[in-house]
């Protein structure tokens, strides 16, 4: 379920930008303040698992003590830890074998069984903390910032479904963007959930210190339930910035349905979208099924959003053009803009 924090080293190293880095050092400052979601805490088991977030490679892996993150590089000659393997509740390195505990400490120097081990031999390790199945980094030390809530997962209520994490080729701003556009719809999503209704009608956004809250209440029917189609669907998304939606689907009978959608920055060109399904009704019908649908549309939104040019979000407003429609996505650029972010996710 939820578990505290990795403590740190003391003393904490300052975040430091990443080789190869794809975004300014000023934006990448920014967002390396806040947590993302880099795995499924299932998806690490009895060997070590790489992942990249904001263009840091890291290793997680797993002892007796939890989870633990650590940037990808052997403190010995620099060869990636995931290459290596889990001995005894150590990660040891593919190259010369050199283990390392859960805190990143150098153990043991198989060359050298007896010698002293160099202080130095030490990984560094960032804050990790596991947090609705998922495993969250922030690669800034020093933040007081916090995993946005998710209180269905935990509540009886709901049925919880992890869809697997897909791999989009796409700025995580322009992704979130889009789970959180009510205008596509019908032209998107017309083969998935989405009957004709093109037309937006009025909705409400306000900007809250997490971010956003936008309430739309809309005619979207659902074309493999013709039934469905004259039902009024209200959504209810709340947006944390950067990357992360949860958004309540209130269905009229059944009840709620909830989607925390939460992007991973691998790159400012590539992101790891990571969806948690909640849902108050339908317990019984078959997860796949489910999981399958939701590949779908995040398929059909995929295909748009790895074209879209520029690949960043903007979020210089007088860039693109706004419509009535468009209200989330600019209140969602404004709120970017008060974090510091530049113009771009790029330089
Ligand atoms: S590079 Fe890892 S043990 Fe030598
Ligand atoms: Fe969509």
């Amino acid at each position: 379920m939820s578990a505290p924090a990795t403590p740190l080293p003391d003393p904490s190293p300052a975040p430091a930008l990443p080789r190869h880095c794809t975004f300014s050092p000023s934006d990448w400052a920014v967002l390396a303040t806040f947590w993302h979601p880099v795995a499924r805490v299932a998806d690490i088991a009895d060997q070590p698992v790489a992942v990249r977030l904001l263009d840091q490679e890291i290793v997680l892996y797993r002892t007796s003590t939890g989870l633990t993150a650590a940037a990808d590089l052997c403190a010995h000659r620099g060869a990636p830890l995931s290459l290596g393997r889990l001995r005894e509740g150590r990660l040891a390195c593919a190259y010369h074998g050199y283990c390392y505990d859960a805190a990143g400490r150098c153990t043991a120097i198989p060359a050298h069984p007896d010698a002293p081990i160099p202080a130095k031999l030490h990984l560094r390790v960032f804050r990790s903390a596991e947090r609705y199945g998922l495993l969250w980094v922030c690669l800034d030390p020093h933040s007081s910032r916090e995993i946005p809530p998710f209180p269905e997962f935990a509540d009886p209520a709901f049925q919880v479904i992890s869809i697997p994490p897909l791999r989009w080729a796409a700025a995580a701003g322009r992704q979130l963007e889009s789970f959180c556009d009510v205008a596509h719809f019908a032209f998107v999503h017309e083969n998935t959930f989405a009957a004709a209704h093109p037309v937006v009608p009025r909705y409400h956004v306000e900007p809250a210190p997490h971010g956003l809250r936008a309430d739309f209440t809309s005619h979207v029917g659902n074309v493999s339930d013709p039934s469905a189609a004259a039902r009024v669907w209200r959504r209810v998304y709340e947006l944390h910035v950067p990357f992360v939606a949860h958004l309540t689907v209130h269905f009229p009978e059944q009840g709620r349905f909830v989607i925390l959608n939460a992007g991973c920055p691998r790159s400012a060109r590539q992101t790891d979208v990571f969806a948690i399904v909640a849902r108050e009704f339908d317990h019984d019908r078959p997860v796949e099924e489910t999981i399958a649908f939701q590949q779908r549309v995040y398929a059909e939104d995929q295909a748009i959003v790895e074209r879209q040019n520029p690949e960043d979000l903007p979020i210089d407003l007088a860039e693109e053009v706004h419509v009535r429609a468009d209200l989330t996505s600019v209140v969602y650029r404004r709120q970017l803009a008060t974090l510091g972010l530049g113009r771009t996710f790029t330089a």
